[in-house]
């Protein structure tokens, strides 16, 4: 044969090909969401999301050891609380004493490096279940009534000591009205990771049952954007970015991956992608069907993300895939 040029040539070894790979994933890179509930001494499996946990604010400290010690950048904290504490205006997500201002002060007493991110909405803290205040006749989500409380709560979790609030609501104009209300608080050093753009998504569903976060009434589709739009995600990181987000998140992953590509070309900010519930969810049930490898298809998975433009990964796989890559088995 005549053939000169030959992409083969670069993979017949191991080595080889691990020098010409394009693409890495560090632990350094992964951010670990967690759920923190209310209670003594609780560490309860979440039925949907086989090996994830709510963790009660005292067993959650051992936990955030064990993730920095793994090198991990950070957590994501949710915080779920007493049903009976929920009403119309999500006042325990902005209360001083509340579930996440407890668990970030016992982690900030527990951990020194591990980053610290507090997840920003109202829905886990609303009776009814929405991501702000309703008005009336007819029901629905109350955009500017909402930014000051989801600014009370930015500031909560900033004073209760996170390094970084995310909001994840998707109000308009909510980056620039927590921006404010944190530098005049003085918090400049505190930065805004923004779920920019945050699909209308059937894959956060395991996620609701954990957080017990599904609304009582409607859907999100007033606020959370269209699957079918790709262009206004543009339009939506671009507000974020001239409000003030240091970072921007989309979300869910893999099946946004031209969204992640798009935010990558179009911002000089650090991207993250968060691979959300019902992506782990699904790839945990073939796994255990024996129908996927899972070793090798989270990996395939991460790295399809890095790929795409996402320079920082929120997954719930962030733990085992940091030991992998420790232990030397990642990059075969
Ligand atoms: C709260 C919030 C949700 C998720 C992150 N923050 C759920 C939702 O919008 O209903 C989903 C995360 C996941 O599915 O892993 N607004
Ligand atoms: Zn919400």
């Amino acid at each position: 044969m005549t053939l000169t040029i030959r992409p083969r040539r670069l993979r017949t070894s191991p080595r080889l090909r691990r020098m010409v790979r394009e693409t890495r994933l560090e632990p350094g890179q992964l951010i670990y969401p967690m759920f923190v509930r209310e209670g003594r001494g609780i560490r309860e499996e979440i039925p949907s999301m086989p090996g994830q946990f709510r963790y009660s604010v005292d067993l959650l400290g051992q936990e955030l050891e064990r993730v920095e010690e793994l090198e991990i950048a950070g957590v994501m904290l949710f915080g779920i609380p007493d049903p009976s504490e929920k009403d119309a205006l999500g006042t325990p997500g902005y209360l001083e004493d509340g579930l996440i201002c407890r668990a970030l002060r016992e982690a900030r007493a527990r951990v020194e490096d591990l980053l610290l991110i507090a997840d920003v909405c109202l829905c886990e803290y609303t009776d009814h279940g929405h991501c702000g205040r309703l008005l009336e006749d007819p029901p629905r989500v109350d955009n500017d009534g909402t930014l000051e409380l989801l600014s009370k709560e930015a500031l909560a979790y900033a004073r209760a000591g996170a390094h970084v609030v995310a909001p994840s609501d998707m109000m308009d104009g909510r980056v620039g009205a927590i921006r404010k209300s944190l530098d005049s608080a003085g918090f400049q050093e505190t930065a805004i990771l923004s779920y920019a753009a945050k699909y209308a998504s059937a894959y956060y569903g395991p996620f609701r049952e954990a957080a017990e976060s599904a609304p009582s009434f409607g859907d999100r589709k007033s606020y959370q954007m269209d699957p079918a739009n790709a262009r206004e995600a543009v339009r939506e990181v671009r507000l974020d970015l001239e409000e003030g987000a240091d970072m921007v998140m989309v979300k869910p992953a893999l099946p946004y991956l031209d969204i992640i590509h798009r935010v990558r070309r179009m911002s000089e900010v650090p991207v993250a992608a968060y691979q959300v519930s019902g992506e782990f969810s699904a790839l945990c049930a073939a796994f255990a069907q024996g129908w996927l490898n899972r070793d090798q298809t989270v990996r395939e998975t991460l790295l399809s993300i890095r790929r795409a433009g996402a320079d920082i990964l929120l997954t719930y796989f962030a733990c085992e895939v940091a030991d992998r890559i420790r232990r030397g088995d990642w990059n075969e």
